[in-house]
């Protein structure tokens, strides 16, 4: 099974690149194939709205990092987003992929081309953290990311997230964030 893992805060080794990690370990401890892409140090260009995907399908940028994401999104069988809040919505890093995201929306809704799904079908994760107590943040993050997961073919995603978890990796002290990623992880890959 191909995993595609999005890495959407800009901390490194913050909370939600903690979660991730950590879901990333049951399903790569049987051996499946992890592709991870760390968004804030991509070079991705944002969506131009120039309409050119209507008739094609594609995005008319084709010399930025997003081609090597393109190519995993039609492969993958697994998609994991990992994002923390900002002002109550996705990182702007993991909204600038999903935005690019529009030539797939282009292709199946204008074009009626779905992605083919593989062997396994296709599942996906959302993990989020927030500094905050208010859970508006989670419910605007987890709007754009259910659109974003039912564009590239997802049908169906869990969603861990945490709220008043604001320092870097202050996450490692929830009392079972690791784990809950942990599994989560492993039931990702059940097929
Ligand atoms: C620009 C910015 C905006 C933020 N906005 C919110 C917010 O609207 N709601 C919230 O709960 N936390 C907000 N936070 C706090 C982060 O979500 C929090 O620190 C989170 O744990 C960061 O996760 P990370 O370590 O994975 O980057 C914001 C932080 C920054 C830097």
């Amino acid at each position: 099974m191909k995993v595609i893992a999005f890495y959407g805060s800009p901390r490194v080794k913050g909370n939600t690149h903690i979660l991730l990690d950590e879901a990333l370990k049951p399903i790569e401890e049987k051996g499946h194939e992890v592709i991870s892409f760390k968004l804030n140090s991509m070079n991705i260009r944002p969506c131009q709205n120039c309409g050119g995907c209507d008739k094609t399908g594609k995005c008319v940028i084709v010399d930025d990092d997003m081609q090597e994401i393109y190519k995993a999104i039609r492969e993958g069988d697994r998609f994991i987003i990992s994002s923390p809040i900002f002002f109550f919505a996705l990182s702007a890093q993991t909204k600038i992929m999903i935005d690019r995201c529009q030539a797939f929306w282009a292709e199946k809704y204008l074009l009626k081309r779905v992605i083919p799904e593989g062997q396994y079908g296709r599942k996906g994760l959302l993990l989020l953290a927030g500094g905050m107590k208010k859970d508006i943040g989670i419910k605007c993050a987890e709007t754009t990311a259910t659109a974003f997961f039912r564009t590239i073919s997802v049908p169906t995603h869990e969603t861990l997230a945490y709220l008043e978890v604001d320092a870097k990796g202050e996450i490692l002290k929830h009392p079972t964030a690791l784990k809950d990623a942990y599994e989560a992880g492993k039931r990702l890959i059940e097929i």
